[in-house]
C-alpha cells in the first residue's frame, strides 16, 4: 500500500503509526509549489536527456491538470501520506505509470525544500507587504499628531513631553527594521535545493543553473548534504516574526494604556473594539491585547524550531516535517494580527483635550535644570537645584509652575523672572531639535526619512 516506498516492505503500516507519519494536514498547502517544482524537474530531466521530450511534455501538462483538479477541491485520500505523495498519485490517475518517472534522481528530501523555500520566498513577501501597509498608517498618524504634545515616559512614568507624531514614529522604525528582516528572510529562503537528491546529489546531469532561473531561486545550494538538511531561513523568518511579534506587543500595550481611563491619550475605532456582556458600559481594546497574546505563540514557534533542528545528525531527518507548521504558524498569525493593527492605528484618535488636562508642569523639570545650565550652572548642581524645587512643590502641594518666584531664587541665585517662560510644553519640545529629537522640524525632517523609506524599492 506504501505507494512511494513499498517495495521493500512486507507488512503494512502500523496503524498507530499512520497519523504520526502523515503531515498532509499540515503541507497541503504546499501543492502549487510541489506541482511547479515537478514541472521544473520534468523539464530539467528531458534537458538531461532522461526523459524524451514527449515524455516531458506528458509529465507537464499532467501536473497543470492535477494543478487544476486540486484548485478545485481537495482530492486527497487516507493513503496520501504527504503533499508530494498526494500529486504523484493524482498525476499518476492523470497520465498512468508514466508518472513514475517524475521522480528520477530526486528524493522528497531535496523535494520538500525545494517546495517549502518556494512557499517562504512568497510568505516573505506577502509579510512585507502587510508590514508596509502598516508602516503606511503610521506615517498618516504622525503627520495627523504633529500638533499634538503628550507626555513622554520613562518607567511608565510621566517623564518629559514629546510630539504625538515623535510616539507615532517610534513605532514606525522597529516596524520598518521589522520589514527589511522579512526581506532577508525572504533572500535567505531563495537557494535552490532541487538536485541534491537524497543527500548526495542527482546521478543523472541535470542543469542546476537551469532549474534555478526556472523556479525563481537567486542562488543555488553549494552543497547536497547541506541542501536537504538547511532550515536556516526558516529560523530565520521566524526570528523575523518573533522579533515584529515583541514589537507589536508593545505597540498593543501602548493601545491597552492609551486608550484607558486614566491615561485617556487615545479613541481606538470602535471596529476593533468590544463590549462586555456583564457591564453596559464597557468599550474593551480587545484588538491590542489580542495581538499582544499573539506574540506568544510567535516566541514559541521560533523556540520549537531551533529546538527541532538542535542536536540533529548531519542529513535529512525525519524530525524535519515538523519544521513547516511552526513557520506555517508564525506566517498565519502574522497576516492575521498585521491588517488589524494597520486598522486600528489607521483609524486612532488622539484625545486632545484629555491629554492637555494630563500634562503635569513636572515634565518639565530637566528644561527647569537646562534653564539653569544656560545661565552657567553646572548641571549636576542645577539637578539638585530642581529636585529641590519638586520636593517644595510637593510640601506645599502646588504645581512647580505655581510656586512664588522667591523660592526659585532662594535655591539658586542665577533664577530670574524670565524662568516663566520656561513653563510652556511647547518650548520644551522645541528646545529638542537635535536630529531625532522632538522639534517640530526635527519630526517634520524624521517624517521625511519615514515617507522616502517606504517609496525606496525593495531590497
Ligand atoms: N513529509 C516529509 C517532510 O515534510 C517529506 C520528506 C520525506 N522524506 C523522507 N525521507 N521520508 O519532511
Amino acid at each position: 500500500m506504501e505507494g512511494l516506498w513499498g517495495g521493500r516492505f512486507g507488512e503494512g503500516m502500523a496503524d498507530a503509526m499512520i497519523p504520526l507519519n502523515r503531515s498532509l494536514n499540515v503541507d497541503y498547502r504546499l501543492w502549487p509549489h510541489d506541482v511547479r517544482g515537478s514541472q521544473a524537474w520534468a523539464r530539467a530531466l528531458v534537458r538531461a536527456g532522461v526523459l524524451t521530450s514527449e515524455e516531458g511534455i506528458t509529465l507537464v501538462s499532467g501536473l497543470e491538470k492535477v494543478a487544476e483538479t486540486l484548485t478545485e477541491q481537495d482530492f486527497s485520500e487516507a493513503q496520501d501520506e504527504d503533499i508530494h505523495s498526494l500529486v504523484e498519485r493524482l498525476l499518476r490517475e492523470e497520465v498512468g505509470p508514466i508518472a513514475g518517472k517524475l521522480h528520477t534522481g530526486r528524493s522528497r528530501n531535496d523535494q520538500v525544500a525545494t517546495d517549502f523555500r518556494l512557499w517562504g520566498m512568497e510568505a516573505g513577501h506577502e509579510v512585507t507587504d502587510f508590514i508596509h501597509d502598516l508602516l503606511s498608517s503610521f506615517r498618516s498618524l504622525a503627520e495627523r499628531s504633529l500638533e499634538i504634545i503628550l507626555p513622554g515616559h520613562t518607567h511608565l512614568q510621566q517623564a518629559q513631553p514629546i510630539r504625538g507624531a515623535h510616539w507615532a514614529l517610534s513605532h514606525f522604525w522597529p516596524l520598518l527594521r521589522d520589514r527589511d528582516r522579512f526581506i532577508q528572510a525572504g533572500i535567505a529562503a531563495s537557494s535552490l535545493p532541487l538536485g541534491s537528491g537524497a543527500l548526495a546529489g542527482c546521478p543523472f546531469p541535470i542543469d542546476r543553473e537551469w532549474l534555478r532561473e526556472a523556479l525563481g531561486f537567486q542562488r543555488i545550494s553549494e552543497n547536497s548534504l547541506d541542501a536537504v538538511s538547511d532550515r536556516d531561513w526558516a529560523v530565520e523568518m521566524a526570528f523575523a516574526g518573533a522579533l515584529l511579534g515583541v514589537h507589536l506587543s508593545r505597540l498593543g500595550e501602548d493601545l491597552v494604556l492609551f486608550s484607558s481611563r486614566e491615561f485617556g491619550y487615545l479613541k481606538l475605532p470602535e471596529g476593533f473594539c468590544t463590549g462586555s456582556s456583564l457591564m453596559p458600559q464597557k468599550r474593551n481594546p480587545d484588538a491590542a491585547e489580542l495581538v499582544r497574546g499573539k506574540t506568544g505563540r510567535l516566541l514559541g514557534n521560533l523556540t520549537g524550531l531551533l529546538t527541532l533542528l538542535k542536536g540533529l545528525p548531519t542529513g535529512y531527518n525525519r524530525d524535519l516535517q515538523e519544521d513547516k507548521e511552526l513557520l506555517f504558524d508564525t506566517v498565519d498569525t502574522l497576516l492575521q494580527v498585521l491588517p488589524v493593527m494597520r486598522g486600528v492605528v489607521g483609524m486612532a484618535q488622539f484625545n486632545e483635550e484629555s491629554i492637555e488636562k494630563g500634562l503635569d508642569p513636572e515634565l518639565l523639570a530637566t528644561d527647569i535644570a537646562d534653564y539653569l545650565v544656560r545661565k552657567g550652572v553646572p548641571f549636576r548642581e542645577s539637578h539638585q537645584v530642581v529636585g529641590k524645587l519638586v520636593r517644595e512643590g510637593e510640601e506645599r502641594e502646588e504645581p512647580l509652575s505655581q510656586l512664588p518666584f522667591h523660592l526659585f531664587k532662594n535655591l539658586h541665585p542665577a533664577f530670574e523672572e524670565d524662568v516663566r517662560q520656561i513653563f510652556s510644553f511647547e518650548s520644551s519640545v522645541e528646545a529638542r531639535e537635535v536630529s531625532g529629537g522632538t522639534a517640530r522640524g526635527a519630526v517634520e525632517a524624521q517624517l521625511e526619512l519615514a515617507r522616502q523609506a517606504l517609496a525606496a524599492p525593495l531590497g
